[in-house]
């Protein structure tokens, strides 16, 4: 539909047609990178779903190969749901899925590559046997889904985290223990439980380096290590993570500071992002990040335009020593051989100082106000996506305030208001509070692509993922602006930009639907 068509991303990962949610099963397998997702084959809203299949070499340009699996089973035949691959020491791949029964009941599924030789990994084998794990007692039996990647204990099995739900709000991740991928045994306990905070979906759990340096591996642990614990609420769909401690004798995990666990305390990313996950990358030695930015249009305006979600640029994982209370989130480097002319495709790096000057005024903002007022300290940033006479704009922008106690805390914030004419898409100011050390510059690096804005201050401590729709600030018509609200100080700005070209996603060479 050409009405839409400008909303098609240029370097971001989207199926040609129809509805598409979480990734699954992201791993490396020679020399090429896969990617699973779920996927409607027959409409651009959600049903049907199979998983989707596709491969880079780069993380960047991607294949379409064949469905790698449809729902055809009984314990599957209401969808082959999220899941996580497992590489197995010997090469083996162990991919495990939730499949919604007959009787919609979420049960565990595994299957692996007809032929680990083939490094396109096009046929999928499930299991003879399946279901491997089904609801236990106690859970309800649609409130257990999403398996994790799988990491090996001290003693040489294997452990995965399942998300569900207790006691009505309890949102916790039960352990499963076993050594050849098809038979399980629940342990006791859970790995970790937050009240409040609903059903986990897709939780993702891996190990950082506490030096910051490179990625680990998901059995990774012991000193010199954290772990990271994410869940998807599905009560408010947003990622929420936290970083604590692994215990390796009794499989639980403690968040460092209890006042900001998991679904209480910080996000993934602010903005318009859900079911993320990660998969360790042995060919670069990182962890990286998938996320799934799902639509804030009309499912009407969905099926007119004949598709539905796109995928986050991959994003490497890191602890972030310097503040040792949040993870780090930056594009992956292959992102840069993109570099080329449009205001449509950009990458943007830009550097804020201000003159601060000692009045200690206290102003309560936050970033929900969005970018239209002045204060003190703010806001200013960047108008991205904007059209010539400023009718369509998106702010990104930082926001220092002074707090009470004499000290400046700054938000990071997006603000959707003005992104677009149109009025029956939603529109939101995100944000949230980002740290900024005392020697450093107030720093963001934005990706735009068409209808899509992925934002990272402080080098990756806080993301945030805009939808858009400009009606307006579209192709040759998009501008970029810097601007200052701020009435007490200077602000001096330095910005590099890159034009980014089009990355190419190819057509398998048959058409499979
Ligand atoms: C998250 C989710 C998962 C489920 C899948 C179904 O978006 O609801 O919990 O496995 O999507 O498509």
């Amino acid at each position: 539909n050409a009405m839409f068509s400008w909303q098609r991303t240029a370097y971001h990962f989207q199926p040609q047609k129809n509805w598409m949610n979480d990734p699954d099963g992201p791993l490396f397998h020679k020399g090429w990178y896969h990617l699973f997702y779920q996927y409607n084959p027959d409409s651009a809203v959600w049903g049907n779903i199979t998983w989707g299949h596709a491969v880079s070499t780069d993380l960047i340009h991607w294949l379409y190969l064949p469905f790698a699996m449809i729902p055809d089973r009984w314990y599957d035949i209401n969808g082959v749901w999220t899941g996580s691959a497992t590489l197995l020491p010997d090469g083996r791949i162990m991919m495990l899925y939730t499949g919604s029964t007959n009787e919609s009941i979420q049960v565990q599924n595994l299957a692996y590559p007809a032929n680990l030789s083939d490094p396109l990994l096009i046929d999928w084998v499930k299991y003879p046997d399946n279901p491997v794990i089904v609801p236990p007692n106690g859970t309800e039996t649609d409130e257990f889904r999403d398996p994790t990647t799988a990491w090996m204990g001290p003693d040489g099995t294997w452990r995965i985290t399942i998300g569900s739900r207790y006691n009505k709000s309890v949102g916790l991740s039960l352990v499963y223990q076993t050594s050849n991928f098809t038979t399980y045994d629940l342990l006791e306990g859970v790995l970790h439980a937050v009240p409040g905070t609903g059903m986990w979906e897709c939780v993702d759990f891996y190990p950082v380096a506490i030096n910051g340096s490179t990625g680990l591996d998901s059995s990774a642990n012991g000193p010199g290590t954290k772990h990271v614990l994410k869940a998807s609420l599905d009560d408010t769909k947003r990622d929420h993570y936290a970083i604590g401690v692994y215990d390796l004798a009794t499989d639980k995990w403690t968040p460092d500071n209890p006042k900001e666990d998991v679904g209480i305390g910080l996000q993934v990313d602010y903005g318009r992002y859900y079911a993320s996950k990660t998969f360790y990358d042995q060919s670069k030695q990182r962890r990286v990040l998938w996320g799934w930015i799902n639509e804030t249009d009309t499912e009407t305006d969905d099926l007119a335009k004949g598709w539905a979600s796109v995928q986050t640029i991959p994003r490497e994982v890191l602890y972030d020593n310097k503040t040792g209370t949040n993870i780090l989130q930056w594009p992956v480097e292959e992102i840069e051989s993109l570099s080329i002319g449009q205001a449509t495709q950009l990458d943007i790096f830009a550097e804020f100082e201000i003159e601060m000057v000692s009045e200690t005024k206290h102003e309560k903002y936050g970033c929900s106000g969005g970018a239209v007022d002045r204060s003190h300290l703010g806001p200013f940033g960047l108008l991205v996506i904007a059209d010539q006479t400023l009718s369509e704009l998106t702010p990104i922008f930082f926001r220092p305030v002074n707090t009470t106690e004499g000290t400046v805390e700054t938000y990071f914030c997006a603000d959707e208001t003005r992104s677009s004419e149109a009025s029956d898409v939603y529109k939101q100011v995100y944000g949230s509070t980002v740290p900024v050390l005392t020697d450093e510059k107030f720093q963001m690096r934005l990706l735009v692509d068409h209808s899509i804005v992925e934002s990272f201050a402080q080098g990756g401590r806080r993301v945030i993922t805009s939808r858009v729709y400009p009606t307006k600030a579209i192709y040759g018509d998009a501008r970029l602006f810097l601007f200052n609200n701020a009435t007490g100080v200077k602000v001096k700005a330095t910005l590099k930009i890159w034009d980014l070209n089009s990355a190419f996603i190819h057509p398998f060479p048959f058409d499979q639907n």
